[in-house]
C-alpha cells in the first residue's frame, strides 16, 4: 500500500505529482505529501487526509520545481499525523524521501542511530531509512569521498539498505544533487515511465498513463537513477544494468470516472465488457476447449497435475473457492485453496505434480506474491491469475492468464472477481478436456460461455430494483448472506462487499451450516440474503430459508428468473438470468455488488475510499 510519484524533466512537478496522487489514492488515503525541487531547495508539504487536503495546503502555500517526490499514505507505523505523513528528512537535510513498504527492524535501527545523535520527528518506521541514508552518506564523505559524486550516494545506499529488513519501495531526493531523483526497491513495487526527457516514477503505472506509454519496471534490489542525462539502472550485487522498457497498453479513458459517480459503479457496470475481454480469443472451437497464450507449462506437464492449489487474499481466495468447484467437477483434480498469508508459513503436503495458481487483481499483494515464491521454491510449476500486466506477481510466475478486466480502481474488488471466475471456468474447461470431460460436454460449456457478456448486461438491469431494496434496510446492523454449493463463495463475497463499503457487519455462511450457529442471530431486524438460484439443491436452499422465515427474519432472494415459488417465500427478490450451476457466480455476485453498492450510498459512506482499506496490500 501507500503510493509514490516522481517526476523529473521539463514541466511543472506538482502539477504531475497531484495528478498521480490523486490516481494513486486508492492505495492507501491517511494522508499525502510532496517534495519539489527548485533554487530554494527541497520544499515540502504534507498534510493528514486525503489527497484533497494537500491541495488545499498548496493553494495556501504553493510550490513550484522540475524535480520531485509524492506520497499518500496507508499508515502502518505511526499514527495518521501531519508529521508523520511523508516525506521524511535525513540528517539535516541531506536526503529527502517517499517509502512504501514496512522495515521490521526499525526499532532497533532507530535506537542506534539515536545514540549517533539523530533526531527523530515522527513515530513512523520510514524515517528510520532517511537517517540511515543520511548516516551512510556522512561516513563516505568522511571517508573522503565527494558529497557531489553519485558514486558516493550509490556507495551509501548499498550499505544503507543492506541493513534494512522488511519492504521498501523507495523515491529519494539528494539536497547535493539538484538534478537527481533515486527510485529503489525490494518487495514494494515501482515503475519508471520514459518520457521526452523526462522521467515519471510511480508504484503503478496509474500515474503515468497520458504521459508515456514506455516502462521499466524495477526489480528487487534495484535502483534507477533519474536525471536530465538519462537513466541508469544498478543492481545492488550485479552492478550496472541495461534497462528492458516495456510498452504500457492503457488509455487516460480507462481510469476517468466518466459519467459514474463512483469507480465502484463504474466497475460494476463495465462488467459485460471485461467478461468479453476476459473471453476473447481464449475459446477453441475446433477442440471444444479454452487456449490460453501465457500458460507456459507444456502439455505433458499439465496432463501430469495430481493436485492444484489455489492461493489467494480477499476477494480473489473467494474467486479461488469457486475455482475449487469447477476445476474439481469438470477436470477432476483435487484442489486446495488456500489463503496466501496462511499457505507462506505452512508446509501442506505438495507431490512434485502439484501445481499453484496465485489469484491476485493487482498482481502486488505481500502475501500471495509469498505465497508464490514459496511454492516456486519448492519446485512447484507457480502460475498467477492476474489482472495488472507487468504486475511482480505477473512478472515473476511461471506463466499464467491474464483477466484482461482493465484498471479496477475501486477499493472493493467487482469486476476482477466475475473476471477470475471467468478465468478459472476456461482454465477447468481447457485441463478438463485432457482428462475426462468429453467433444460434446466441451462444446456446450462454450457455447454457454459466449452468452456471460450478454448475461450480464441482463442482470444489471436489476440496479433500480436493487437500490429498493437498499432504501428499506440500509440502517439495519447486521446482515447473513447464505447459499450453497457455487454460490456459497458468492456469499461470502457478498457479505465481504457490505462489510468493506458500509461498515455493517455481515457474516456469509454455506445455507445448511447456518443451523450450526449464525441462526442464533436471526430476528426481526437481521436480514438473510439467500442466494438461491435453480439447481439441484434448491428445495434444500428453500428448507434452509423457510427456516430463517420461521423465526421473523427478514428475507432477500437472489433467484433465477421465472421461479414463482420463491415469491412466495422471500420478502424481497432479485431476480437473474437462468444459467447453469457453474455460471451463476457470475449472475448472483453482480446483484450483491450492487445491493452493497447502495446500502452504503444510503448510510453516506465513500465507496470508493472505505475507511481503514487499501486496494493494494503490500505489507504482511
Ligand atoms: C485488498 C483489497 C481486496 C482484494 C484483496 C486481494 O484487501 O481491498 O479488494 O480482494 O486485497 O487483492 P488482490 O489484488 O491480490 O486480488
Amino acid at each position: 500500500m501507500c503510493g509514490i510519484v516522481g517526476y523529473i524533466g521539463g514541466k511543472s512537478a506538482t502539477e504531475i505529482l497531484i495528478e498521480g496522487l490523486h490516481r494513486l489514492e486508492y492505495r492507501g488515503y491517511d494522508s499525502a505529501g510532496i517534495a519539489v525541487r527548485n533554487g530554494d531547495g527541497i520544499n515540502l508539504r504534507k498534510r493528514a487526509g486525503r489527497v484533497g487536503e494537500l491541495v488545499k495546503l498548496l493553494d495556501e502555500q504553493p510550490v513550484g520545481g522540475q524535480l520531485g517526490i509524492g506520497h499518500t499514505r496507508w499508515a502502518t507505523h505511526g499514527e495518521t499525523t501531519d508529521t508523520n505523513s511523508h516525506p521524511h528528512i535525513g540528517g539535516n537535510g541531506e536526503v529527502v524521501l517517499v517509502h512504501n513498504g514496512v522495515i521490521e527492524n526499525y526499532t532497533s535501527l532507530r535506537e542506534s542511530l539515536q545514540v549517533r545523535g539523530y533526531v527523530f520527528n515522527t513515530t513512523t518506521d520510514s524515517e528510520v531509512i532517511a537517517h540511515l541514508i543520511a548516516h551512510s552518506l556522512e561516513e563516505r564523505v568522511r571517508m573522503g569521498e565527494d558529497p557531489h559524486d553519485r558514486t558516493t550516494i550509490r556507495n551509501a545506499l548499498e550499505v544503507a539498505l543492506k541493513q534494512l529488513k522488511g519492504t521498501y519501495g523507495l523515491a529519494i531526493l539528494f539536497r547535493d544533487h539538484p538534478d537527481l531523483l533515486v527510485a529503489a526497491r525490494a518487495g514494494s513495487p515501482l515503475v519508471v515511465g520514459v518520457g521526452q526527457g523526462e522521467y515519471y516514477l510511480a508504484s503503478d503505472s496509474s500515474p503515468l498513463v497520458g504521459h508515456t506509454d514506455e516502462v521499466v519496471y524495477l526489480d528487487d534490489h534495484e535502483w534507477a537513477f533519474l536525471s536530465p542525462e538519462g537513466m541508469e539502472i544498478i543492481h545492488r550485487d550485479a552492478g550496472q544494468r541495461s534497462p528492458s522498457i516495456q510498452t504500457l497498453d492503457q488509455v487516460a479513458g480507462n481510469i476517468d470516472l466518466g459519467e459514474y459517480e463512483s469507480y465502484m459503479l463504474k466497475e460494476i457496470f463495465e462488467q459485460p465488457q471485461s467478461l468479453e475481454n476476459c473471453l476473447r480469443g481464449r475459446i477453441d472451437d475446433d477442440a471444444a476447449s479454452a487456449k490460453f497464450g501465457g500458460l507456459n507449462v507444456d502439455l505433458h506437464a499439465l496432463r501430469q497435475i495430481d493436485r492444484i492449489v489455489l492461493t489467494a487474499c480477499g476477494t480473489s481466495w473467494h474467486a479461488a473457492l469457486v475455482g475449487e468447484y469447477l476445476i474439481e467437477e469438470f477436470a477432476r483434480i483435487p484442489v486446495e485453496v488456500e489463503y496466501a498469508s496462511e499457505f507462506r508459513y505452512r508446509n501442506p503436503p505438495m507431490t512434485d505434480q502439484t501445481m499453484t495458481f496465485a489469484i491476485t487483481q493487482s498482481g502486488e499483494t505481500a502475501d500471495t506474491l509469498a505465497a508464490l515464491r514459496e511454492s516456486r521454491r519448492k519446485g512447484h510449476a507457480t502460475l498467477a491469475i492476474c489482472n495488472v500486466v507487468g504486475s511482480t506477481i505477473a512478472r515473476e510466475a511461471d506463466g499464467g492468464i491474464y483477466l484482461h478486466a482493465g484498471p479496477e480502481i475501486g477499493v472493493a474488488s467487482t469486476k476482477a472477481f466475475t473476471s477470475q471466475v471467468t478465468a478459472l471456468i476456461l482454465l477447468a474447461l481447457y485441463l478438463g478436456r485432457m482428462r475426462h470431460l468429453s467433444y460434446p460436454a466441451g462444446q456446450r460449456l462454450i457455447s454457454q460461455l459466449r452468452n456471460l457478456p450478454k448475461l450480464a448486461e441482463q442482470t444489471l438491469k436489476c440496479n433500480d430494483q436493487v437500490e429498493e431494496i437498499a432504501d428499506r434496510y440500509f440502517d439495519r446492523t447486521n446482515f447473513l448472506y447464505l447459499g450453497r454449493q457455487y454460490n456459497f463463495p458468492v456469499a461470502l463475497e457478498g457479505a465481504l462487499k457490505l462489510k468493506e463499503i458500509s461498515y455493517i457487519h455481515a457474516e456469509g455462511y454455506p445455507a445448511a451450516e447456518m443451523k450450526h450457529g449464525p441462526i442464533a442471530l436471526v430476528d426481526e431486524a437481521t436480514p438473510s440474503v439467500f442466494v438461491i438460484p435453480r439447481g439441484s439443491i434448491y428445495p434444500k436452499v428453500m428448507s434452509n430459508l423457510e427456516e430463517v422465515k420461521a423465526r421473523k427474519g427478514p428475507v432477500i432472494a437472489v433467484a433465477c428468473e421465472g421461479d414463482k415459488e420463491i415469491s412466495a417465500a422471500a420478502d424481497e427478490v432479485i431476480f437473474v438470468p437462468d444459467v447453469e450451476d457453474y455460471m451463476q457466480p457470475i449472475v448472483t455476485s453482480i446483484p450483491l455488488q450492487l445491493l452493497a453498492y447502495h446500502i452504503a450510498i444510503l448510510r453516506g459512506c465513500n465507496v470508493d475510499r472505505p475507511r481503514n482499506l487499501a486496494k493494494s496490500v503490500t505489507v504482511e
